[in-house]
């Protein structure tokens, strides 16, 4: 089984600490746990940013990071051992767990942590931490201080500065390292099967959530232990819902359908999407339009190069649209007119792509300087063009309306180029048409 390696999670933090201010300290709580309803609590998963720096996957632990402490600079606070709560809500690493198995310097009870946490805040200069996103980890940050504040008369002395830590941490998460995107390419291989699974059993009269059951199995029985963000799986007009999650509709004949759906592995996020027909042919407006989709893609993802800028792949996805839609008739006017006005709109409203690791919109910024970031080896993004034509859009006739298409695949910057991590999941028109005949050949021969 892949995994990230404790020496790996050593590493990040060494590289975390070596990018601090001198005389500083981090401090990163677990994620919160969510209550689903009544007393039943959301499945817990664990902050990305905690994870990658601790790989411990308990609720209710703050991870502090103090380079140059004498008695280790790695500390956590997480819950104690106890064998009558462990019975009923199930095994917790406890502080020794921390150490041994997680190669903490050092643990502590997290109910100890308002005694213990301002001594070790106490004297440091700067603290690192991720202001703002927590309204009771910020409260609890400052009531740390004010136990330093109230003790200053003894002499003590609180941080004087407090920094956002997400622009060390989240420059770090950017650029994957080989265990990382050996992780990316089993997630990418996994869904790309549970997409090749969802178009061999899609047949007219499915149920979209029965799709979606298909892409869950393949994710659960390959390790995957969720999706990384819930699942589109949208048939005719629904897939012009570029956020459509109610995967309640009956798959109708002579309909597209779009599955964007990815499994998480290890924390590690996956994003692919495919369309294909209901019934295994596409007709002829769907595979006009798709050809042109899956031509900006192609040429987008050759865009993704070491070098080149994060808009390369937009910018050619944008050309290629537009002169696309105006060949079928789509659009009217001047080419270079209509690439400068952003013409193609209301065919495509949203960006070509996004960082991925274990965010599914992963951390890192965009620009750098105001300009558009330099693309660099070890970075995963994803190439994601579309067309959709809601059926409501008069602009264009009838026979074009309700065609919703995106192919989305996730793409590692390489040191000479690049690699499509999702490259198992079918795209090519006659590539799907083949497997989805083979398929009801299957299923005719076994009914
Ligand atoms: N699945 C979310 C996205 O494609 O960005
Ligand atoms: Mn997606
Ligand atoms: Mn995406």
């Amino acid at each position: 089984m892949l995994k990230i390696t404790n020496k790996e999670f050593a590493r990040r933090r060494q590289q975390l600490m070596a990018q601090m201010e001198e005389n500083s300290i981090a401090i990163l709580p677990s994620a919160p746990v969510h209550i689903r309803n009544r007393d039943v609590e959301h499945k817990f998963r664990q902050d990305s940013d905690f994870y990658y720096l601790s790989g411990f996957p308990e609720a209710e632990s703050v991870l502090v990071l103090i380079p140059g402490r004498e008695h280790g600079e790695a500390v956590l606070f997480c819950r104690e051992r106890d064998t009558t709560l462990e019975l009923w809500h199930g095994y917790r690493y406890g502080q020794d767990g921390a150490i041994d198995q997680f190669a903490m310097d050092d643990a502590f009870p997290i109910s100890d942590i308002d005694e213990i946490l301002p001594g070790l805040i106490e004297g440091r200069d700067r603290m690192y931490y991720a202001m703002g996103y927590n309204r009771d980890f910020d409260n609890q940050i400052m009531t740390w201080v004010n136990t330093i504040k109230s003790k200053a008369s003894q002499g003590a002395h609180p941080p004087g500065e407090f920094l956002a830590l997400d622009h060390l941490l989240h420059d770090l998460r950017l650029y994957k390292s080989s265990g990382e995107v050996k992780l990316m390419r089993e997630a990418g291989a996994i869904s790309s099967r549970g997409h090749i699974r969802a178009m061999e059993l899609c047949e007219p009269g499915v149920f979209e959530y029965q799709l979606e059951a298909e892409l869950n199995h393949e994710f659960q029985r390959s390790g995957s232990r969720r999706a990384a963000y819930p699942s589109i799986v949208g048939s005719g007009n629904n897939g012009c819902i570029l956020h459509y999650t109610e995967n309640d509709s009956v798959v109708r004949n002579n309909d597209l359908v779009l599955i964007d759906a990815g499994c998480e592995l290890d924390y590690y996020a996956s994003d692919i999407t495919r369309t294909f027909p209901a019934n295994g042919r596409f007709n002829k407006e769907q595979r006009a339009l798709y050809e042109l989709v899956l031509k900006s893609q192609l040429a987008a993802i050759e865009k993704v190069q070491p070098g080149n800028h994060w808009n390369d792949p937009h910018e050619v996805v944008v050309e290629i649209l537009t002169e696309g839609l105006l060949e079928l008739g789509l659009l009217e006017g001047e080419l270079s007119e209509l690439i400068t006005a952003e013409a193609c709109r209301p065919f495509y409203m949203h960006r070509t792509g996004h960082w991925l690791g274990m965010d599914v919109h992963d951390v890192g910024d965009y620009k750098v300087g105001g300009e558009w970031r330099v693309l660099e080896p070890g970075m995963v993004l994803t190439i994601e063009p579309g067309i959709y034509i809601a059926p409501d859009y008069e602009a264009v006739p009838k026979r074009w309306r309700g065609i919703g298409i995106r192919i989305e695949d996730d793409v590692v910057v390489t040191r000479d180029g690049h690699e499509v991590l999702s490259a198992g999941a079918p795209k090519q028109i006659d590539k799907i048409e083949s497997l989805m005949a083979t398929a009801k050949a299957r299923r005719e021969l076994t009914s």
